[in-house]
């Protein structure tokens, strides 16, 4: 069920005014783009019609919950190395 609404996320329009799908926003993400303004750009989101309204909040979002994940990563990582935890 996971995996189905992972791959409905990368199709499905973010930037509507723009077409811009949540699979390139990740992508561009996951290349180092984590803010909305260097999101903008690099490949546009946001700079449609509506000046960001329908689109911002669910970008600030995707890029608030990728910097977690590596954070997540980055603790994790910290206590693996940490030879208490051997
Ligand atoms: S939906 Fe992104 S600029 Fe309008």
């Amino acid at each position: 069920m996971d995996s189905h609404k992972h791959l409905i996320d990368n199709f499905k329009k973010v930037c509507i005014c723009r077409s811009i799908t949540g699979g390139t926003i990740m992508k561009a993400i996951r290349g180092g783009n984590l803010s909305f303004e260097a999101l903008r750009r690099n490949i546009g989101v946001g700079t449609g019609n509506c000046g960001a309204k329908r689109c911002r909040h669910k970008i600030e979002e995707k890029v608030r919950d990728y910097k977690a994940g590596l954070k997540a990563e980055a603790v994790l990582s910290e206590n693996s190395q940490d030879p208490a935890n051997v």
